[in-house]
């Protein structure tokens, strides 16, 4: 398909409207004119997928743009761009599959879908000279995803280690400082926009285990999913076993790590204690934190909000302007000027 946008105007079609999505309505409103000015390109956003047109929203959005048609959005002529911020993978997969063989490019925040089928949805938009683009998928702001794909893709890497799920960090925290039972902090971490949908994949470590296999992948060149990962959760932590690990000054985190062994990688996500002193003993609430150890550097970190509304929307906004620059080097790209 060839892409046609109207005086530097790149279509946006948002699947979801909820924690993220709203989030990128906003901060899109907030950085229009930086990406104009950088870019010489306007988003707008042309049509949003959502379950419930009458629910209310956090942002205002024109009652126009609402459909619960997938269909209208994927086929609208106008939307170049697809941002899928449904969640789940059924639904996801298929929307992101015929947005990618449509000739639209895609910018996801779903973990869930990447995990399981990044290699398939990338081979889809390598064939079909589109871009596939999943920096809020781990990490909630921190730049991880481009790290490894770019800085890092040459040089020899042993090891991802840090903590890269907000709402169990969220839990942890509330639990040892405030002394909040395990459900009031989970409920918390549900109202500000940390959980997951269904939160069992937080608390479970699953949803950790997704995100480190997709930071494995980059950082060993192979594909992981999460069944090579070994999980543990939180669920079975007691106020106990964090006052036990406070009185021996360690803090209990949930630590992914995944690291080469000869030709071997194990990939693991379980609860740890560790010393007070330990810089990831200090990341609090739904801060993550990731340390990436290389040959050729030795250790770098890096640290930032790791769930919710905004920072979440912050990556996908950063993915949306690398397209664009990408777009203005000419790269694999037919979008037109009109
Ligand atoms: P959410 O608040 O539950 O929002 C989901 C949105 O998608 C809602 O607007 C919902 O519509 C719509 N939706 C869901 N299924 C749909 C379907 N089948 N058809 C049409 N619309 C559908 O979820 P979220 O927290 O924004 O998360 C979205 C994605 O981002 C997930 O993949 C999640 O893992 C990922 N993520 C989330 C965070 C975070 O901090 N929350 C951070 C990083 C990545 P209604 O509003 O009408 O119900
Ligand atoms: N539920 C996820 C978390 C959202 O708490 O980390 C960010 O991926």
């Amino acid at each position: 398909m060839t892409m046609k946008a109207h005086a530097n105007i790149i279509g946006i079609g948002l699947l979801g409207l909820g924690t993220v999505g709203s989030g990128v309505v906003r901060l899109l409103g907030d950085v229009q004119e930086r990406l104009l000015a950088k870019t010489g390109w306007r988003a707008e956003i042309k049509r949003i997928l959502v379950r419930d047109p009458q629910k209310e929203r956090r942002v205002q959005v024109s009652p126009a743009l609402l459909t619960t048609s997938a269909q209208e959005v994927l086929e609208d002529p106008e939307v170049h761009v697809v941002v899928e911020v449904i969640g789940g993978v059924c639904e996801a997969r298929e929307y992101v599959l015929r947005a990618l063989q449509s000739g639209r490019h895609v910018i996801t925040a779903n973990k869930d879908l990447i995990a399981e089928y990044g290699e398939e949805l990338q081979e889809v938009a390598r064939r079909h000279g589109t871009l596939l683009f999943y920096e809020a998928a781990v990490a909630g702001a921190i730049p991880i995803i481009r790290t490894l794909k770019q800085s890092f893709s040459l040089v020899s890497l042993q090891e991802v280690l840090g903590i890269v799920n907000g709402t169990t960090n969220f839990i942890l925290t509330k639990m040892a400082a405030e002394r909040v039972s395990f459900a009031e902090a989970l409920q918390e971490a549900q109202r500000l926009g940390y959980a997951e949908a269904d939160p069992h994949a937080d608390v479970s470590g699953l949803d950790a285990a997704r995100k480190m296999s997709i930071l494995a992948s980059l950082a060993f060149d192979r594909v992981f999913t999460p069944a090579d990962v070994r999980v543990e959760g939180i669920t079975h932590l007691t106020q106990e076993d964090l006052e036990r690990a406070a009185a021996e000054d360690q803090v209990i985190k949930l630590v992914g790590r995944a690291v080469r062994n000869g030709d071997r990688v194990e990939i693991s996500v379980a609860p740890t204690p560790l010393p007070r002193s330990h810089p990831l003993a200090q990341v609090s609430g739904c801060y993550n934190a990731v340390y990436v150890y290389g040959d050729a550097f030795g250790e770098t970190m890096y640290y930032g909000p790791g769930a919710g509304s905004l920072p979440t929307a912050s990556a996908v906004i950063g993915d949306l302007f690398t397209l664009l620059v990408r777009q203005e080097a000419g790269e694999a790209l037919d979008v037109v000027a009109g």
